[in-house]
């Protein structure tokens, strides 16, 4: 009743914001991310008769109640599909900060999910893997799969059609390089779940956002399959660009962006004026992703190791799915 799990996180190229559900995670609009090969969590489960709770360490350090009551959530769900009632000791280990926007939720559900359900002699397969991710971390839906998918927001009450889809595997665009810049480990005040609760409610913009994403996906995908970088790196700027128009202009405002992030911003532009084309990317926290191709990452990378406010960079091509692995944490 032990298994090992590890997951790449992965970060949207066209973002997922806004729930019609809170409590399955039921987006308002697909989404489409490229999943990170240097970013990831791995997770060990041990399920055991002998224990009368779960329990939770995350980077060697005990987790929070919040996030112990969240993993606990997510493994009643597991133990009502196997049908049992017993408690499991969880270990999890990011190789990146967590919750500072680099989708430590998405790596950490999609290992989760794949351990606690091995551990519990489940069998379940990539779509269902999916669904069950889902409700741990609307992102960690995405994290199943590797390479370049696209999480379908599907229409149905019980979210049984709301799954991540490959659009194409890792290995599909080799050149293709997503530089991760750190600028600060401060966990956010404010994280997903809290803050797109209130952006649908609150927004003059998100109509505009939800009118506007359809025609972002179509674009994502045709230039994910035709392996266009301008295409893929304009739309995937603008579209990271209204997501942040929502989130400022929610009540109340919901400000990710430290001034380091807007340094990095304008460096990036500036790097575009000069020739290297590049294009950022940011989610709900400070820290900022480059795109570019791998003929101009090694400069990149060397530009923004540079910059004092870059601590640390992680240089990323499209990574695997979640697997199982022989590695125990404990
Ligand atoms: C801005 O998946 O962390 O990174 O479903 O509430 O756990 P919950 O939210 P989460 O939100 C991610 C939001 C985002 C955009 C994205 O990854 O698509």
């Amino acid at each position: 009743m032990k298994a090992t799990a590890t997951a790449n996180s992965n970060i949207a190229l066209v973002k997922y914001w806004g729930k019609r559900n809170n409590e399955l995670n039921l987006p308002n609009n697909s989404s489409i991310s490229m999943s990170l090969n240097k970013l990831y969590t791995t997770t060990t489960v041990e399920f055991s008769n002998g224990i009368k709770t779960d329990s939770l360490i995350i980077d060697g350090k005990k987790a929070s109640k919040e996030e112990i009551e969240r993993t606990s959530k997510h493994l009643s769900i597991v133990r009502k599909l196997a049908r049992k009632e017993i408690f499991a000791r969880v270990e999890s280990k990011n190789n990146f900060p967590k919750s500072a926007g680099l989708a430590s939720s998405a790596s950490g559900f999609a290992a989760l999910s794949l351990a606690a359900t091995k551990a519990l002699d489940l069998h379940l397969d990539r779509k269902e893997l999916s669904i069950l991710a889902r409700q741990g971390s609307g992102s960690a839906s995405r994290s199943i799969e590797g390479g370049f998918v696209e999480w379908v927001k599907g229409s149905l009450e019980d979210g049984s059609d709301s799954y991540a889809k490959a659009i194409a595997p890792n290995d599909h665009w080799p050149e293709l390089t997503m530089i991760v810049a750190v600028l600060t480990k401060k966990e956010k005040k404010t994280g997903s779940n809290a803050g797109m609760e209130k952006t649908p409610a609150t927004s003059p913009f998100y109509k505009c956002w939800l009118d506007t994403v359809e025609q972002d996906l179509e674009k994502t995908k045709k230039a994910i399959l035709e392996k266009n970088f301008s295409l893929l790196g304009k739309t995937a700027e603008m579209n990271c660009l209204k997501m942040h128009s929502t989130m400022l202009t929610t009540e109340p405002h919901l400000i990710y962006w430290e001034p380091e992030t807007i340094k990095v911003i304008k460096e990036v532009l500036s790097l575009r004026e000069q020739g290297t084309e590049c294009y950022f990317t940011i989610d709900a926290g400070p820290q900022v992703k480059v795109l570019c191709m791998k003929k101009n990452s090694e400069k990149i990378k060397k530009y923004f190791s540079a910059m004092k406010e870059v601590k640390e960079i992680f240089v990323c091509t499209a990574g695997e799915g979640a697997k199982l692995t022989e590695k125990d944490l404990f």
